[in-house]
Parts: structure tokens; C-alpha cells; sequence
């Protein structure tokens, strides 16, 4: 790469005499396009390589700093006057190296919530102000666009990113992407969304096949990202590591081109995921306008293919004009002075409030929470406790000046944890991290957290003696790069032990059990959830995350999440269990995508066999039952629904309804509108199907909201593939106001006329699926 840079240097030297050199920002894009070199236009579309890892940007004779621990740069032409632009992960906040060389400042970012819990919130004003906050690092930072929000479908409880996606419907999953990406452009960055599409697996990412039908791909795995493009306007995609249907997403005319931009309108740039895909010249053609971070293998390529007259020039020149104009919108180009002093104080506020709103209640027997006013002393079990997780591992994680445990957050309530068992378990876990540490090959790879520690039935005796209340929190981790294990979604032998023995102990003292969950994903709850009296699903919080633990079993803040996807009973029972990699070994070649194979289902290729029926499309279509079903949450107080009415007006149909806080504590509602559509006999149709969403504000004992939720007539139709069309079916629609998915409180019916929009014949399957029907 240097010996080509200096080369360039002395070609740019000899091009940029004289005055008449057109500048970005002063001269049109075409004249400065028209004035670039192919070897600049190259390097423009490739990034500055593994440069760029650290944040260091490749300029012609030297290097210089950016911002370190950044994952990629654009390459800058100085002559042209085109700055190097920063791009840094991602979903839970910035992700940069918080310590630099030779200086004694720090560079901390905040630790939001995870995607799945901001999800968990249904409060897109909520995840809009979260965002608002990201982008300020972002932006205080020197940052120029993040790689965030990542919207896959939650296909499977064990995809080990889940963490970092939303939801397994589609439409919480692109309206929660679409308010986080308003706010962090609000600040004048960017957003990456990411993975385009269909990476919903960790095993062989850079090498499987995702075999999805065009109309799953379109009303599943498509739509959350169509609404993101339509509602926010991104200002770029980064396509997946996987093939869809064949072909890599990144190599994918009809994905990036026919489809992003010509149906949905998308007019900003697309880059790859890091080292994605193989074929330059596919990528270049595809639309794939940025190979990120960029490799000299690449360049050389790109190069010499236009040499060749193997690549149009003019395509080169259409996504080099695509890069440009994302780099004009950017803090760099502007020459924003950041100050690298975001205010971390009143983001860590802003992280511990909403993480209260994404927790969900699973169980609260006897109002058990929050804990009484009379609770003081309180029994603290399970290592997380003592070790609380902030987030998920990998691209996803962020360099946090620290994490408030579970412990902290009581003692910061007023709470007093007992010192021989905390004894206990720091010794523990200090000793098995210092272990677990020594196995870990790579730093990116998800970390092995220490086994449960066992405890004695004397141990558990003398705390159900002293303690007002025991609290255990189980805990998971994962990233990128491996899915989860069956035995993650299990509890393990020394969990169910632990559990078993507290709640029987604690029960006999006449004193309850509270269970924290702090996961990044789906758990077995079925076979355990009876013995408890509480269940607090509370994610991956964040930074702050024993706070806002605290906050809300303490009643200082009332729980109003739900769950953006199901609780199986057991991981057999998702339909996509059937085609899912369990304990595969996984590929962490990071650069170097194997050639594609097709002998391995579920590592080489996964069919995509359960169709539409993701989640509770499944569940409730197919009348299977769930341990928590889509949508679900309790909370301190309860509601009452009252007065459903729907209008139709020109094809907007407007459901209202009343709801009523009936309960003694002040809370927040969420409304979701399912729509059941008529029987059609030549097409599948789920059940349900949520259209909108709603969350009250804040209601006191007593206090009544109407809720107001739309629904346009074209989002009611199904992807017909023989006619590729949306298709409305004529007929009598239910309208369902649920409090969950298995919770209706009102069904109302509405005509609609029949309708039907023409696409593209795009994304079609090589092989034919069998897909589930009902
Ligand atoms: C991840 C992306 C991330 C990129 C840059 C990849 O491994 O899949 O989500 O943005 O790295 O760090």
C-alpha cells in the first residue's frame, strides 16, 4: 500500500499544478470525478485497509490519527480537497479506543442499552432520544457515520447478534430502527443500517447461503428495512456477509440496485460489511458502492478490471459520485471542530432512564415487586450479579468507562447486600475470569462467562435467616462470530440447582424470590418460571444497567417493556429450529470468505423452510403454546381498554381506543394492532400480523389515554410471487387491539377493497423450498 501511495502522491503532484484543480464542495461532483485518476477513484471506493481498524487514515506520505479504535476511513485526495471520513460501530453507542498513545486523556463513550431492549421500550420518541445522544458522541467525537442500527429478524433464539437486532416482527424492528436513525442524523452524521439482508446467522456468515423465498424476503426479512429507508432516509446500507439465494448480497444487482433503489427510493451510498463478499467487479455493478475497510487485493482489482474494460468506467464513476456525496453531508468535510467532550454525565442519564422503559416484568406473583418499602437486606445470588453484563461482545460492544453490577445499584438504592456472600463470590469470579481468560484465542470472540458458583444448603439457610428478599440474576453473552449454544438457551445444571434451592429455602422462611435476567436473548423459562415470585427480564442495560435494575424494583420507575419476540416453551418449538446451526463449529476467518460450498445444511446453506412463519406468526397461526408470547409485559399497575372504534377514510384505517390506568401505581401502557386477514385458499396467511404500535405517556392511578394507531390500506397486503405483486384481498378485515399477541381486547371489522401493486420479478430461489403451510 505505501509504495502505491507514493506513487499516487507523485501522479496527484503533477495532476494538481495550477490553479484550476476542481474542489469538492467548490466544483460540481462531475468535474471533480471527471478530474480524478482511476487510482484515485479505486482508492476512493476501497477505504484506507486495515489502516483504518485504528482509526488511522492512509493520506499521500504519512499517516495520520484520526480517531483511534474507529473501524474504517474513507481515503482521502487532498488535492481535491476530499477529507478522510471516520466510520465507527455501532448499535449501543460509539465504539472507539477510550486510550490513546502519548496522551492522558480518556475517550470513553457511553454503554446504551442494547437494540433488543431499546425494541423492548415500543417508544420510537424514547429510542428517537437515545439515538440523539449516540450521534453527539459520534459527532463530539469526531465521527463521521455510525455503523448502527443493525434490524435483522430475530429468526432464532441462538443467533448470537440477536442482541444487537430488534425484534422478530419486522415492523417494531424498521419503526424502532427508523427513530433511532432520525436521531442520530439529527446531529449531522450518518447511519450505516445494516446487515442487507438476511444475515441472521453467525455459523459460516461469510460463506452461507440464506435460501429464502421472495415473498418471506419481502413481508419478513425485507420489510423492517424498507421502512427504515422509506421513514429515515440513511444515509448508507452496509450489505451482509452472506448469499441470498445464490449470490452474495454485496454482488446483488437486483438487492442493492433494483430493489433498495429503484422500489424504495434509497439515494445514499451502500458499503460492504467488513471484508464482505468476493467479486469487485459483481460489487461495483451491484451498487456496493465502498468496500470496507478496504484491501490492496481489492484496489488492484478494480484497478485493473477498468483496464481491461471488464468494468464500465462510468459505474466506477457513478458509485464514486455516491461516496462523495455522503462525504460532503459529513462533520469532516464541513470542518467541524469536535471537542472530544461529549457530555457522558447526561448521557449516562439518558442510558439509565431508558433502560427502565425496555425492562420486562415476566412475573410479579403477589406484587412481589417492587420490593416492599420494609425490604433493607437483601440476599444477592448468581455471579452476574456481582457482574453485570452492559452488553453484547464484538463490533457491538463499546469501550465504557465503567458498568454499574447489580450490586452497585442496590447499594446506590439504599439496599445492603451481605459482605460474606459478596466475599464469596468476587473470590470466585476472580479466580475463574483470571482462568477463562487464558482460553479466550481472540479478543472479538464472545467471552466464556465462569459456571454458576455452587452454594451450600447452609450457605442459603444463613441468608434466608437474614435477608428480607433474595434476588438471583442469571446471565448471558454473546457476538458476532458464533451463535449460541443449545446449553445457552438452557439453563445449566448449577443454575437450576441454585434456583431450586433458594426459592425452596426462601419460600419456607416466608420470603420472596425476585429473578433478574440479564441476557442478550431468548433463555428457557417454561420449566423453572413456577418457582420465583418475580421475573425481571432486564436485557443487557447498558452502563448503568444495576441502576436501572434498581429503579425499577424498587418502584422508583415502573416497568413498561414487552417482548419484541416470543419465549418458546422449548427451543425445538420455534419453526426455525428445524433449519438453524446448533453448536456448529463457527468460521472466524474475518477477511477471507471460503468458496462457496453447498454440502453442509446450515453451515454451507440454511433453508429458509418455515416461510413467513417467523415467531408468532408461528406460534399463533399454528396454536402452539409459548412460555411468554410476542408483546407481552406486566406492569406495577394494570389497564383497562375501553371504547375501540375504527374508521376507514380513503384508505387509512384509524383505530382509537381508551386506555385506563385501573391499577394504584402511575405506569405506561403499550397497544399493538394485530390485523387478521380473510381466508385466502391460494395463499398463506398468518393468523395475525402487527401493523401498529402505540405506548401511553406516563398515566396516574385513575387516569385515561386514547391511543390512536393507522393503518394504510397497502399495508394489509401479502407478496403474491405469481404475479409478483402486493396483493390486497377484497374482504372483511379484523382489526385486533392486544396487549400482547394471546392478550386481544377488542376485535373490530373493517372492508377493504382489494388492491394490487406491481414489483420487480427479483430474488428468486434456485431450488425450490418446501415451506411450511398451515
Ligand atoms: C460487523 C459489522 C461492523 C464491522 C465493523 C463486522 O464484523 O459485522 O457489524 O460494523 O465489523 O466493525
Amino acid at each position: 500500500m505505501k509504495k502505491q501511495l507514493f506513487s499516487i502522491a507523485l501522479g496527484a503532484a503533477l495532476v494538481s499544478c495550477g490553479p484550476s484543480v476542481p474542489q469538492l464542495g467548490k466544483a460540481s461532483l462531475d468535474d471533480v470525478i471527471a478530474a480524478m485518476t482511476l487510482e484515485e477513484k479505486g482508492h476512493l471506493i476501497v477505504g484506507t485497509g486495515m489502516a483504518g481498524f485504528s482509526g488511522d487514515s492512509a493520506v499521500i506520505g504519512e499517516t495520520r490519527k484520526l480517531v483511534p479504535g474507529a473501524a474504517g476511513t474513507t481515503y482521502p485526495i487532498e488535492r481535491l480537497g476530499i477529507p478522510a471520513v471516520v466510520l465507527a460501530d455501532g448499535p449501543a453507542g460509539l465504539r472507539i479506543n477510550p486510550t490513546r498513545d502519548g496522551d492522558s486523556a480518556t475517550y470513553y463513550c457511553t454503554h446504551f442499552p442494547i437494540g433488543t431492549l431499546l425494541a423492548s421500550t415500543w417508544d420510537q420518541e424514547l429510542v428517537e432520544n437515545v439515538g440523539k445522544a449516540i450521534g453527539n458522541e459520534v459527532l463530539e467525537y469526531g465521527a463521521d457515520v455510525l455503523l448502527a442500527p443493525a434490524l435483522n429478524i430475530h429468526r432464532n433464539p441462538l443467533c448470537g447478534r440477536n442482541f444487537e437486532y430488534y425484534s422478530e416482527d419486522p415492523v417494531v424492528a424498521g419503526k424502532i430502527a427508523a427513530a433511532y436513525v432520525r436521531g442520530v442524523q439529527s446531529n449531522g452524521v450518518g447511519t450505516s443500517i445494516k446487515h442487507f439482508a438476511a444475515n441472521n446467522q453467525e455459523t459460516n456468515r461469510m460463506g452461507t447461503d440464506a435460501h429464502i423465498s421472495p415473498r418471506t424476503l419481502r413481508e419478513i426479512y425485507l420489510k423492517g428495512f424498507e421502512i427504515t429507508v422509506k421513514e429515515s432516509a440513511p444515509w448508507t446500507v452496509m450489505s451482509s456477509y452472506n448469499y441470498l439465494n445464490g449470490i452474495y448480497t454485496s454482488e446483488n444487482k437486483e438487492l442493492l440496485t433494483t430493489l433498495l433503489r429503484d422500489e424504495w427510493g434509497f439515494g445514499g451510498m451502500v458499503m460492504t460489511d467488513w471484508f464482505g463478499g468476493k467479486n469487485v467487479v459483481a460489487q461495483m455493478e451491484a451498487g456496493n458502492d465502498m468496500l470496507q475497510p478496504g484491501t490492496d487485493k481489492q484496489y488492484e482489482a478494480i484497478v485493473q478490471a477498468v483496464k481491461d474494460g471488464r468494468l464500465d468506467e462510468a459505474i466506477l464513476d457513478r458509485n464514486v459520485k455516491r461516496i462523495l456525496e455522503m462525504i460532503l453531508q459529513t462533520p469532516h468535510f464541513k470542518g467541524y471542530k469536535f471537542s472530544n467532550k461529549p457530555d457522558l454525565k447526561a448521557h449516562a442519564a439518558v442510558t439509565r432512564q431508558s433502560a427502565t422503559e425496555g425492562m420486562v416484568l415476566l412475573k410479579n406473583d403477589n406484587s412481589a415487586l417492587p420490593l416492599a418499602a420494609d425490604v433493607k437486606n437483601v440476599a444477592l445470588f448468581g455471579c452476574t450479579s456481582y457482574d453485570f453484563i452492559a452488553g453484547g461482545t464484538g463490533s457491538g460492544n463499546v469501550n465504557r468507562a465503567y458498568t454499574v453490577s447489580l450490586l452497585d445499584g442496590l447499594n446506590n438504592a439504599g439496599y445492603t447486600v451481605d459482605d460474606a456472600l459478596k466475599a464469596a463470590y468476587e473470590q470466585y469470579l476472580a479466580s475463574e475470569k483470571d482462568r477463562l481468560a487464558k482460553t479466550k484465542k481472540e479478543w472479538f470472540m464472545p467471552d466464556v462467562r465462569p459456571a454458576e458458583m455452587a452454594l451450600t444448603p447452609q450457605t442459603i439457610q444463613e441468608q434466608a435467616a437474614k435477608a428480607d428478599v433474595a434476588l438471583i440474576t442469571l446471565g448471558r453473552t454473546s457476538g458476532e462470530f458464533l451463535d449460541r449454544k443449545l446449553s445457552d438457551f438452557n439453563l445449566s445444571r448449577e443454575e437450576t440447582e441454585m434456583l431450586q434451592a433458594v426459592c425452596k429455602t426462601f419460600h419456607a422462611a416466608g420470603k420472596k424470590v425476585v429473578v433478574v435476567l440479564n441476557i442478550g436473548g431468548v433463555i428457557e423459562t417454561a420449566s423453572w418460571k413456577a418457582q420465583p415470585d418475580a421475573i425481571l427480564c432486564a436485557w443487557q442495560a447498558g452502563q448503568e444497567g444495576g441502576n436501572s435494575v434498581a429503579d425499577v424494583l424498587s418502584g422508583k420507575a415502573s416497568p413498561s417493556g414487552k417482548l419484541p419476540m416470543t419465549f418458546p416453551v422449548k427451543f425445538d418449538d420455534a419453526a426455525s429450529s428445524a433449519n438453524f446451526p446448533i453448536d456448529m463449529t463457527a468460521n472466524i476467518d474475518i477477511t477471507n470468505a471460503g468458496d462457496k460450498k453447498s454440502d453442509v445444511k446450515n453451515v454451507d446453506y440454511t433453508d429458509y423452510e418455515e416461510g413467513i412463519y417467523v415467531g408468532y406468526r408461528y406460534f399463533d397461526s399454528f396454536g402452539k403454546a409459548v412460555s411468554y408470547p410476542f408483546g407481552y409485559g406486566l406492569s406495577y399497575t394494570t389497564f383497562e381498554y375501553a371504547n375501540p372504534a375504527i374508521k376507514a377514510d380513503n384508505g387509512i384505517y384509524t383505530v382509537t381506543v381508551d386506555v385506563k390506568n385501573t391499577g394504584k401505581a402511575a405506569g405506561k401502557e403499550v397497544v399493538q394492532l394485530y390485523v387478521s386477514a380473510p381466508g385466502n385458499a391460494a395463499m398463506e396467511k398468518p393468523e395475525k400480523e402487527l401493523k401498529a404500535f402505540a405506548k401511553t405517556r406516563e398515566l396516574q392511578p385513575g387516569e385515561a389515554a386514547t391511543v390512536t394507531l393507522t393503518v394504510k390500506a397497502a399495508d394489509l397486503a401479502s407478496y403474491d410471487e405469481a404475479s409478483s405483486s402486493w396483493v390486497v384481498d377484497a374482504g372483511n378485515y379484523k382489526f385486533l387491539i392486544g396487549a400482547s399477541s394471546r392478550d386481544i381486547k377488542a376485535a373490530l371489522g373493517a372492508d377493504v377493497a382489494a388492491a394490487t401493486q406491481k414489483t420487480n420479478d427479483i430474488l428468486k430461489l434456485q431450488t425450490p423450498l418446501n415451506l411450511l403451510k398451515k
